[in-house]
């Protein structure tokens, strides 16, 4: 009965330690990135069917960058994202 009880407490505790902090629905970049872009840009942006994507500031502005995420290019495909996560997934890229 007690390693029952251990085990159940155990159990709680780890629930409750993976919910806590991600309360917030909207995903973070890094989140974003990985489920939409890195099949494309490669999981370290380090570039795969598409360029890398690493120090995007020294190339584009971040208007840029957002263009590129939302429309795409004749290379890549846009409307990926809706605008929230564009908007998320560019502030992150830009610091990488
Ligand atoms: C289907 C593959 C594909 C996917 C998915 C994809 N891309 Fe791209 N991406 C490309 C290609 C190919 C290019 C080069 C476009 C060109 O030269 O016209 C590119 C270009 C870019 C550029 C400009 C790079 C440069 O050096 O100018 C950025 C920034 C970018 N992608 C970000 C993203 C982000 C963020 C996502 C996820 C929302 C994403 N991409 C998803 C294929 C992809």
């Amino acid at each position: 009965m007690n390693r029952l009880w251990a085990v159940v407490a155990l159990t709680l505790l780890i629930l409750t330690g993976c919910s806590s902090g991600s309360s917030s629905s909207a995903k973070d970049g890094e989140t974003i990135y990985k489920e939409n872009c890195s099949a494309c840009h490669g999981d370290q942006l380090q570039g795969a069917v598409g360029p890398p994507v690493v120090n995007m500031k020294g190339k584009h502005s971040e208007e840029e960058v957002l263009k590129i995420i939302s429309e795409g290019t004749p290379k890549m495909p846009g409307n990926l994202l809706g605008d929230e996560e564009s908007k998320i997934v560019t502030k992150w890229l830009m610091e990488k």
